[in-house]
């Protein structure tokens, strides 16, 4: 899959901008605030329906302007489609596919499949199993949009169980209605989680290994409800949301899983979120992110667009090398604020964009 053309209007610090942007390799160039990740937002955007920055829509929307509006031209197996999006201050965001309004966000999943990796993402690693899960639940949501209805139900779900958990009269016939959707679809999210994490981590272990050089094993293993089959994994929670019964009312919330499933990690054997060092840390998670590209590619048959936000300042340069080695298959988009002729000479096409106060040169 690839991006033709991306165009933004009154886009964060841009008026208007229109890239023409190349198969394999993009440079996104340019001084620190001129508006280099703000262009990868904008492509995140039409992927996955939100920033990857900012929980609120209209953060994006240039100040002092009303509207917004992003716009994706695509080639992919399914032939040409574009993706349009539109941010309003006073209305809530609208989103088109090849010009067809589109009622559900669901629809626009997989349209314009994307995978960042920016510094930010080092929290894969670093932090809670909350950055965990977001990982698994974006690559999921945009291999199935079924996936994407699922989860958003098991939050409804998840929240209405916890408000009347909160609210202290909580009868047992109310907590039964809750807990058998609870349960039903907990199970499916749990399955695909895990079917997810299964396959994620062989990549990650060939990724990972050419990364380091040879010098390393990453090893990731999924935490959570250990079985692959529906009726037993929708069994377990069953006895969970039994067992935590007291618990949760006790408290006013729902102690049960998935929505506590976590990915372990470990780099040769130890855990890699309290003794990786910080480049191994970042190491790791860069590995995770190309094993997620691997996984699109695997099940869409085509790969998706790659997001490196500032990411070759941040690794040594054999490091740097491998990587761009790997981005030739795949439509890249890099920003940096400058990039060493030495990577340039590593290979032989790619297009270079230059990014200043919000115009492209
Ligand atoms: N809604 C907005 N309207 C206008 N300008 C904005 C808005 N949101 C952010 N900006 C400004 O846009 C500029 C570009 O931000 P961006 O994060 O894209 O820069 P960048 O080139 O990635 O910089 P860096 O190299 O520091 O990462 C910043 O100066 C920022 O303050
Ligand atoms: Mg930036």
């Amino acid at each position: 899959m690839n991006i033709s053309t991306l165009q933004i209007d009154n886009f964060r610090n841009y008026q208007h901008a229109k890239l023409q942007f190349a198969n394999g390799i993009n440079f996104i160039l340019g001084d620190n605030a001129q508006g280099k990740t703000s262009l990868l937002e904008a492509v995140y955007l039409c992927g996955v329906g939100k920033s990857a920055r900012t929980s609120k829509d209209k953060e994006m929307i240039k100040i002092e302007s009303k509207q917004s509006r992003v716009q994706v031209k695509l080639n992919s197996k399914r032939g040409k489609e574009s993706v349009d999006i539109v941010l309003d201050r006073t209305a809530n965001k609208r989103v088109s596919i090849s010009g067809v309004p589109v009622v559900r966000l669901g629809e626009l999943m997989g349209v314009c499949s994307v995978v960042l990796f920016s510094p930010d993402e080092l929290r894969i690693v670093k932090e809670g199993p909350n950055e965990r899960r977001r990982f698994m639940d974006i690559a999921l949501c945009q291999l199935s949009k079924t996936y994407f209805y699922t989860l958003n139900n098991f939050n409804k779900v998840l929240s209405q169980r916890n408000k009347l958990l909160k609210n202290g009269r909580a009868s047992d016939d109310e907590l039964f209605i809750w807990d058998k959707q609870f349960v039903e679809i907990g199970a499916k999210i749990a399955k695909n989680r895990r079917g997810f994490v299964d396959r994620l981590a062989s990549f990650a272990k060939v990724r990972h290994f050419a990364l380091s050089d040879t010098r390393e094993e990453l090893t990731v293993k999924y935490h959570g409800v250990d079985s692959q089959d529906l009726d037993i994994v929708k069994q377990t929670l069953q006895s969970q949301l039994d067992a935590d019964r007291v618990k949760d009312l006790k408290h006013g919330y729902t102690h049960s899983r998935p929505h506590k499933d976590d990915i372990q990690i470990l780099l040769n054997g130890t855990d890699a979120r309290c003794f990786g060092s910080q480049g191994q840390q970042r190491s790791a998670a860069l590995s995770l992110k190309l094993a997620e590209i691997d996984i699109l590619t695997d099940l869409n048959r085509e790969p998706p667009i790659l997001l490196l936000d500032d990411v070759l300042s941040e690794l040594d340069n054999s490091r740097c090398k491998k990587l761009l080695q790997f981005c030739k298959f795949t439509q890249t988009l890099i920003t940096a604020t400058h990039i060493e002729q030495e990577l340039l000479d590593s290979i032989e096409h790619f297009k270079k964009f230059v990014i200043k106060n919000g115009t492209v040169e």
